[in-house]
């Protein structure tokens, strides 16, 4: 084991814990009902964190112990031995985007040693994100729109109206797209799925130059993780719509509700991030059956020796 088990052999028990969560969740792409598929995808996460050499604690997870049976923020998983593990999860990443058997429904996982990762309550959170080689500090959350993207642009020696910029695809975000919109730059809008969207600014295929926009906390700092291990800039800044939402901060210890978190206070010291596609998409294939095996696609990041690896693999049904 390396300094706190932090190695490649946790990284590849993490990876084929979301490849398990993947399949669970596969049996239910495409039958209209969320709940079910979230709750398979739960069910083997559960069983493969148990049986895990790790002292391991849900930091993110399901939500709060009243409201999640399982994998509840504060859940001891694993065998109570190995190294201290905080855990943020989401077992189905897009459980709309999987009972209607559309792209990009993931199983996502992060470790990090104790207080690696932010506790980030289940509010939203404003984030925006580029992919790794540019100077610190190009882009800023208090920056307009159109000064994020001419910054980029400039950095890559193109115009504007060659970036591309993802964003989710909601009513709140009119502003953002009008902004981009006005600058002609290009939008890729997605229906669901904001980890994959900031991930995909790290990945050349998918032509996503910038992520911006409001999504879950949880999934920001799941997002935070794999760019931690991969590099690549982002910014967040937690966004509450009721009381409710601010004692949940403060519940999880977050006294200063305006701050603005970059990588490092998102996402801490060693990480190792794990994603398994359930649905077909542009960085991940899905859980595919072909005789008598069932193929996986899991992206395996750890940010100890920086590596980066999509395996694929087939197994008996
Ligand atoms: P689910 O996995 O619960 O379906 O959430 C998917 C998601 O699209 C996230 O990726 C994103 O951060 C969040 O929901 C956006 O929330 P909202 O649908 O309320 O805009």
């Amino acid at each position: 084991m390396s300094k706190l088990g932090f190695n490649t052999a946790l990284a590849l028990q993490a990876g084929l814990a979301t490849e398990k969560a993947a399949i669970g969740a596969s049996y239910l792409i495409g039958r209209g009902d969320e709940k079910a598929a979230d709750q398979a995808a739960v069910d083997a996460l559960r069983t493969s964190l148990n049986a895990m050499e790790i002292k391991g604690r849900i930091v993110i997870g399901e939500g709060e112990r009243d409201e999640a049976p399982m994998l509840y923020i504060g859940e001891e998983v694993g065998k109570g031995k190995g190294p201290e593990v905080d855990i943020a999860l989401d077992p189905l990443e897009g459980t709309t985007l999987t009972a209607k058997a559309m792209a990009n429904a993931l199983a996502v996982m992060a470790f990090a040693p104790r207080g690696g990762l932010l506790y980030a309550p289940d509010t939203y959170m404003d984030k925006i994100a580029i992919g790794p080689g540019y100077k610190a500090g190009l882009i800023d959350l208090d920056n307009s729109v159109e000064d994020n993207v001419s910054a980029l642009a400039k950095a890559k020696g193109v115009k504007p109206e060659d970036i591309t910029v993802c964003v989710l695809d909601r009513a709140r975000h009119s502003p953002i797209i009008d902004a981009l919109r006005g600058m002609n730059a290009k939008v890729s809008l997605i229906t669901d799925g904001d980890v994959q969207g900031v991930i995909a600014t790290t990945d050349k295929d998918t032509q996503i130059d910038m992520y911006i926009g409001q999504g879950g906390a949880p999934e920001g700092v799941l997002a935070a993780a794999a760019l931690r291990c991969i590099g690549g800039q982002m910014q967040g800044r937690l966004h509450f719509r009721n009381d409710d939402e601010v004692k949940r901060a403060r519940r999880v210890g977050i006294d200063n509700l305006d701050q603005k978190y970059d990588i490092s206070s998102l996402a801490a010291g060693p990480t190792i991030f794990a994603a398994t596609g359930v649905t077909h998409g542009s960085m991940l294939d899905g859980v595919m059956f072909s005789n008598g095996q069932v193929h996986t696609h899991t992206l395996i990041m750890n940010s100890m020796d920086g590596a980066v690896q999509k395996l694929r693999s087939a197994r008996p049904i």
